[in-house]
């Protein structure tokens, strides 16, 4: 049906092909009725939009969790239990592992409530109800304001909508905008801060093929962790408490044992982080050719660091893998979204759409004076952004990357403290600076750090204009006649400060003045904060403004291919709030020869087995398990399913979010997407676009027949819907 409208409409429209493309969309759940029910039923969708969204009684929606802020995940048992991805979970896990519990490398599963772990600062959020509050949100605000007056008046008005939204006392709320600030939506929350890990399988399992498989199909990672909601004797959000209990939630996912077909209806409910799909060319285009590649450069140098430390030593494995994986996993990303930005003609595709924008532009009179500048504007603040926004990347990727440097800027804080507030304000910031030093130390090599101090800021040094190094830099480089190293040796060995925490946290020890004395005159707190005052002066000053125009411009093109694009139904940009994506299963052709099956098998996973390695060695008891074919009642014909492809439109922030079947039963967890396709944040394209997903029934084999967890398989409602 969805094809078929699609083609009627290439056939009498031809221009509809560059703007609506099938299976496109992040819709928000309160939408759905009026937005995209018709389709999903058309599509094979077998309940209502009602079933998934509904506030005034239990729906999908009450099922699925924002995990953290930076995961979703979903509740599947009336226990509270929460099934996520093992990467979201794997700072959680991580931080319980040790070269004695070692839960990273061998798996951790409680054997009952007791044995589930407390994890400080994680925490699950739950959507109560969404409304739309464009026209309170916008009130007063005229078109004569600057950019920051708007904002200051919006922010106002944000603020009162937050407080005076209907809410019990445990509940909360925020207002975010949509469209690029053309509308804004309320969003009423709870959140569970007693969030304890109840099982992970082995990484060989959890992240199978780990950063060579990563971004790509066809897949074998069994990508799950699961977690415990728990609150107070009241079922109300509470602090940890030892006497806190299941959360009893509203609703629970019930689960297929049946699988999904070619071409099965699929949707996905989770809190996607950020696209930007309505860009104009000029944008695409640099991210392409400018932010992309600069960030790509100096992660390649930083991760070829941690890489060869991580493999010669076990202990710094382990401290170092979570961070590992999230500044791979990015790199990996961006990687993928230039090819696919190049191969998907990203740029001319956009320049096809502005050209038609323009012809309908001129066609009517009021258009004509709002919106016939906006896209040279564009341009022009694009042009102007260029370098600054290159200097700014560079920037921040390798000032991110040296760890020494966040040390540094932490005990700065404390001088702002008490520069702002005095003695007291420098005691409140005092602890909270302790807390983040001590977490920071925890998982710190000072050999690794030095090291990437030598290639990043060497790299820094060489590779940026001479008007964005700080003359500080210059000097202190010059007294080492331009050897890195040598300054290296001074900031890590002599002016020591950094080499162990209790140096540091010993320091906070100090009367105020004496404290600020030191950090003030240190050679290396120096020139840290040279580099920042020199980066603000040159690079932040000349952005902020140019930036506030692109905001601006972008809104109004926002608005303007909403009023001249009347036959596509837009949906806003992913802003890490609660959006519903669906599309059919289905493989694809990656290139001229190649065809991708949409599903794959445990026998892929021996496939890549290479016994003992770093990324594809497989755990003995799955082994033999395979070799005995002992699936219980999750294979299927023989053979044990374990990831699969779907048109669903996901992007970061997706990860654990629930793949729901047409009755919307959970029958796979998203975790990733395929390598042609991730630019889909910026330019999606149906033909090569695909989310990988784990099968749920590798999910529970592992649990059940791999890990013996059992006492969890009982707590879920498993289902045959097909058999009905
Ligand atoms: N690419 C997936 C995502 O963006 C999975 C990342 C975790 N796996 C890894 N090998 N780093 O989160
Ligand atoms: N792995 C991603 C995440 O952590 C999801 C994959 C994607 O970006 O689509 O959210």
């Amino acid at each position: 049906m969805k094809q078929l409208k699609y083609l009627l409409l290439v056939i009498t429209l031809p221009f509809y092909t560059l703007i609506a493309k099938a299976d496109e969309g992040m819709w928000l759940p309160l939408l759905l009725e009026k937005m995209n029910e018709k389709q999903m039923k058309s599509l094979g969708m077998k309940i209502s939009a009602k079933d998934i969204y509904n506030i005034n009684k239990g729906s999908l929606k009450d099922a699925i969790v924002s995990f953290g802020g930076f995961c979703t995940g979903e509740v599947i048992s009336d226990k509270g239990l929460v099934l996520t991805n093992h990467h979201c979970g794997f700072s959680a896990i991580q931080s319980h592992s040790s070269l004695e519990h070692n839960y990273i490398r061998d798996g951790f599963w409680a054997k009952n409530n007791n044995e589930e772990l407390q994890n400080k600062g994680l925490f699950v959020t739950f959507i109560v109800r969404i409304e739309d509050v464009s026209k309170q949100a916008l009130a007063g605000v005229l078109s004569s304001m600057s950019e920051s007056e708007r904002q200051s008046m919006i922010d106002k008005n944000m603020t009162a909508l937050r407080k005076d939204a209907k809410k019990e006392s445990y509940q909360d709320a925020f207002v975010r905008a949509f469209f690029e600030g053309n509308q804004y939506y309320l969003f009423v929350t709870e959140t569970y801060k007693d969030v304890r890990l109840v099982g992970a399988p082995p990484s060989a399992i959890g992240n199978f093929g780990t950063d060579t498989d990563n971004w790509t199909w066809p897949r074998h990672t069994g990508d799950f962790s699961m977690f415990r909601i728990y609150a107070g004797k009241d079922n109300k959000p509470a602090d940890y408490s030892p006497d806190n209990v299941p959360y009893i939630p509203k609703k629970s996912l019930s689960i297929s044992l049946d699988g999904v077909a070619p071409n099965d209806f699929t949707m996905v409910f989770g809190f996607p982080g950020r696209t930007t799909e309505y860009l104009p060319a000029a944008a695409v285009a640099q991210i392409k050719n400018v932010n992309d590649p600069a960030k790509i450069e100096i992660r390649d140098k930083a991760l070829a660091i941690m890489n060869k430390f991580m493999r010669e030593n076990e202990q710094i494995k382990i401290m170092y893998a979570s961070k590992y994986a999230s500044v791979e996993n990015s790199y990996k990303k961006w990687k993928g979204e230039v090819l696919g930005l190049n191969k998907s003609n990203a740029v001319e595709k956009k320049l096809n759409i502005e050209k038609e924008f323009l012809k309908r532009v001129n066609t009517n009179h009021v258009w004509t004076e709002r919106y016939s500048t906006v896209l040279s504007a564009l341009d022009e603040n694009y042009k102007a952004i260029e370098n600054f926004g290159r200097a700014r990347d560079f920037f921040n990727e390798t000032m991110s990357r040296i760890e020494s440097i966040a040390i540094f800027n932490q005990l700065n804080r404390l001088k702002t403290a008490k520069e702002k507030n005095g003695a007291a304000g420098l005691k409140e910031t005092a602890s909270k600076v302790y807390d983040v030093l001590v977490g920071l130390y925890k998982d710190f090599s000072p050999a690794l750090d030095k090291q990437l101090f030598i290639s990043l800021m060497d790299h820094f040094y060489k590779d940026q204009p001479a008007s964005f190094i700080a003359p500080y830099l210059k000097d202190r480089m010059q007294e080492v006649n331009n050897d890195i190293n040598a300054l290296a040796n001074k900031v890590y060995d002599n002016e020591t400060l950094i080499q162990n925490s209790k140096t540091v946290l010993d320091l906070l020890q100090n009367k105020p003045d004496e404290l600020v004395n030191i950090i003030s005159n240190h050679p290396t707190m120096q020139l840290i904060s040279e580099i920042n005052n020199h980066y603000a002066n040159t690079v932040t000053k000349n952005i902020t403004p140019i930036q506030e125009n692109i905001n601006l411009l972008q809104r109004t093109y926002m608005q303007a291919q909403m009023d001249v694009f009347k036959e596509k139904t837009f949906y806003p940009d992913a802003n890490s709030t609660l959006r519903v994506t669906y599309g059919k299963a289905d493989g694809f052709k990656p290139r001229d020869g190649v065809e991708y099956l949409y599903y794959t098998y445990l026998d892929g996973v021996m496939e890549k087995y290479i016994p003992g390695d770093y990324e594809f060695d497989v755990p003995e008891k799955l082994r033999t398990l395979y070799r005995n074919k002992d699936y219980g009642q999750y294979g299927i014909k023989g053979k044990m399913p374990v990831c699969f492809i779907a048109q669903n439109h996901t992007t970061g922030g997706n990860s654990g979010s629930p793949a729901l079947d047409a009755w919307g039963n959970l029958v796979g967890l998203n975790f990733d997407r395929a390598w042609e396709g991730t630019m889909s944040d910026i330019n999606y394209d149906p033909s090569i676009c695909r989310n990988i997903m784990v099968d749920i029934r590798y999910v529970l084999f592992i649990v059940d027949k791999y890990a013996g967890a059992d006492r969890l398989i009982k707590e879920m409602k498993l289902l045959h819907p097909k058999k009905k």
